[in-house]
């Protein structure tokens, strides 16, 4: 009897099976389906295909590997090794032959859908699935006798090596198709896009010999604030550089509604604002790149999650439907398009631009792409995500039902509309806590760990001075002046000899709190004042009204736990915000951050074609609720007016905070004196 073919065994995967003596374990695992990557299809000059084999006993899998089980060393690796380096322990799987029983690992980086890990346990692994592969070829040389098309033959290449059927490329691909293919003496490196919609491959670009140099990504959130990007790398997942800047689009209206109002009052309107963003997409583009000292080229696809406002104006479409009832968009289905069409001009000419689906006309690609980041169909307990920013997309469900709104909170948790606001930078108050006796503030500023009462904290912070509040800093300000009793439920600032702090001083016919006074430093005079206080009031009824509204539709007085996303969502602490009833009363454990989620829905989408699928399906699967014509919003949006809330109970806030029963309404129209003072409570 003949002695079996040797075993050969896959590891983390398991799969196994047996191989002719001189199989190379690139083909073994081919064979197999066992996930192992390849760019240049075992000519040993690619490196993507390393493998750890393992020697010894291997009592779970019923083998001895012996010394011999793969073939020495051959002069592909040697050279490999000696030019570019392999870790120890590593071989080239295209190169290496079975000759025994063996146990192969495939390391994580050698996995074509490998897992890219996120920072937070409660989400799932990004899997890296991109739309662009490289392929490297070679190409058939052309022959008198046998005539065909330079692109035929490539095509006839990528079919017959990598299975790459039905090719297409368009006209600024064909033309530099011929110079690439002599300068890469027939042996070139294909950038293919296949998309998860079965549409036939394109061949983005084509490099001479093999590409080694990647190909990016853009992960882009277009915020009606701010615009954020992510040049991320198609291979690896990992983000390579990331930046922001304010959407230009600003100094057509603050928010979305008085954007589309100048649409609707100034003819061309939508023109100056869709080449206005579509300016700043391009800049942001080029800024990323050299960033990360990457040609621009190499930059073949992006992703692209907004509202829908933001959504029509990108694409130059007209939004003046989307300002008046029944708020229709153009389309609410993702799109794939050119990413020239929408002016990017420093990227690859050919790059792709995915814009995921919209929910509905009021509740975008960006409220999509936080349900895609953060799952809430895959949650056992009911969950409430508020993603926080101009416009607050709100989601809650779990394995049963999502519903989904969105609600006009306006710029002042961006630090728009405070008096002292600022945008998040060095120098700004982030952190603020009030002595309840003393009425006296500390604060700290981005960029130091000191509290402004900590010795030495002066001398640092002369650098960038105190500037300002920003976002974080003025939620936290004011639940700390809620909960020190220098502002009462209503919101009213009690004056100095209702509070007792001289900080409190007269500001017209109301008062403010003084935070800081660098004055005598040449500094600004920090203040909170009244103005502030309504502005706040103002974005967290509107955020507390549209989680009440789909609580409602839910039919449930309360949620399990609460996740707070968007860049300033991130920054938010949970007992702050649950005092000033921004987000409903849950066990302050139950509140998370998710970060940039919108970004990081743009970015699973960047990198995984299956997620495309998913979301488009699970959009369709979504309950939309529509805020603007929903009687009970009105309602709620006035009782969420109080500090935490009119009527609502937060029994889980009372456990941790004790809030002083205080009132500084004279019955006038200001707090200019004369309130009473109630008991303290705790
Ligand atoms: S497959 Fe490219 S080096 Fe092995």
């Amino acid at each position: 009897m003949t002695d079996p073919d040797p075993l050969v065994i896959f590891t983390p995967s398991g799969k196994r099976g047996r191989f002719p003596v001189g199989t190379p374990v690139l083909t073994a695992a081919r064979q197999l389906g066992v996930d192992l990557d390849s760019v240049c299809g075992g000519r040993g000059i690619c490196s993507k295909c390393q493998v750890t084999p393992a020697y010894g006993d291997f009592p779970k899998h019923g083998v001895h590997v012996t010394d011999t089980a793969l073939s020495p060393w051959n002069s592909v690796e040697a050279r490999y090794d000696s030019t570019r380096g392999l870790p120890e322990g590593r071989r080239l799987s295209c190169q290496a032959q079975v000759q025994g029983d063996v146990v192969i690992d495939v390391p994580a980086e050698s996995q074509v859908h490998r897992q890219v890990i996120r920072k937070r346990a409660e989400t799932r692994a990004l899997t890296m699935n991109p739309a662009t592969r490289l392929h490297f070829v070679e190409v058939a040389e052309p022959d008198m006798h046998d005539p065909s098309g330079d692109f035929e033959r490539l095509s006839a290449a990528l079919e017959a090596q990598w299975g790459v059927t039905g090719l297409t490329a368009d006209l600024s691909m064909l033309s530099a198709l011929q110079g690439v293919l002599r300068k890469g003496n027939w042996r070139v490196t294909a950038a293919v896009y296949r998309d998860h919609t079965g549409a036939a491959p394109r061949l983005l670009h084509l490099f001479p010999g093999l590409h080694e140099d990647g190909l990016y990504g853009l992960a882009i959130d277009l915020g009606s604030t701010t615009i954020a990007a992510h040049l991320t790398d198609l291979e690896t997942g990992e983000v390579r550089a990331a930046s922001g800047l304010m959407n230009p689009q600003i100094r057509f209206g603050e928010d979305l509604m008085s954007r589309v109002s100048y649409v609707m009052m100034n003819p061309g309107g939508d023109t100056e604002m869709t080449n206005a963003v579509r300016g700043a997409l391009s800049d942001l583009a080029a800024e990323l790149a050299r960033d990360a000292g990457i040609d621009p080229a190499l930059i073949v696809e992006a992703t692209l999650v907004c509202n829908p406002v933001m959504h029509h104006l990108a694409l130059g479409i007209d939004p003046t439907e989307l300002g008046q009832a029944p708020f229709a968009l153009t389309t609410s289905s993702a799109l794939s398009l050119p990413a020239a069409e929408l002016g990017f001009a420093a990227i690859n000419p050919r790059a792709r631009l995915y814009i995921l689906p919209c929910i509905a006309g009021h509740v975008g690609a960006d409220a999509a792409a936080v349900a895609l980041s953060e799952a809430p169909e895959k949650s056992e307990d009911l969950v409430l995500i508020i993603d926080v920013g101009t416009n607050a997309e709100i989601l809650l469900g779990n394995t049963s039902r999502v519903l989904a709104c969105s609600s006009p909170t306006g710029p002042a948790f961006e630090g728009a509309q405070i008096s002292s606001g600022q945008r998040a930078a060095p120098g700004a108050i982030e952190k603020v806590e009030i002595d309840p006796v003393t009425k006296e503030p500390r604060f700290r500023v981005i960029g130091m760990k000191r509290w402004s009462d900590d010795p030495g904290f002066a001398p640092r912070v002369a650098a960038t001075g105190v500037t300002g509040i920003c976002g974080s800093g003025i939620i936290e300000a004011l639940a700390e002046m809620r909960m020190a009793g220098i502002m009462d439920a209503s919101g009213l600032i009690g004056s100095a000899e209702q509070t007792g702090s001289a900080r409190c001083i007269p500001d017209g016919r109301t008062h403010a709190y003084v935070l800081h006074d660098g004055r005598a430093e040449g500094g600004p005079l920090i203040t909170v004042t009244q103005g502030d206080v309504r502005a706040i009031q103002l974005a967290k009824s509107a955020l507390y009204a549209g989680a009440r509204l789909l609580m409602d539709e839910m039919g449930v007085e309360r949620v399990d736990r609460v996740v707070l996303a968007g860049a300033f969502g991130a920054h938010i602490s949970a007992k702050h915000a649950m005092v000033l009833g921004m987000i409903p009363d849950v066990p302050l454990a139950r509140v998370t951050s998710a970060g940039n989620a919108a970004g990081t829905g743009a970015r699973i989408a960047l990198c995984d074609i299956a997620a495309r699928a998913a979301i488009e399906g699970n959009v369709a699967r979504i309950t939309k609720i529509e805020t603007a014509i929903a009687p009970a919003f009105q309602a709620h949006f006035v009782a969420a007016n109080a500090l935490p809330h009119a009527s609502d109970p937060f029994p889980e806030l009372a456990k941790v905070v004790q809030l002083p029963d205080v009132s500084f309404n004279t019955g006038g129209s200001g707090a200019d004196g004369g309130g009473r003072r109630r008991r303290r409570r705790g």
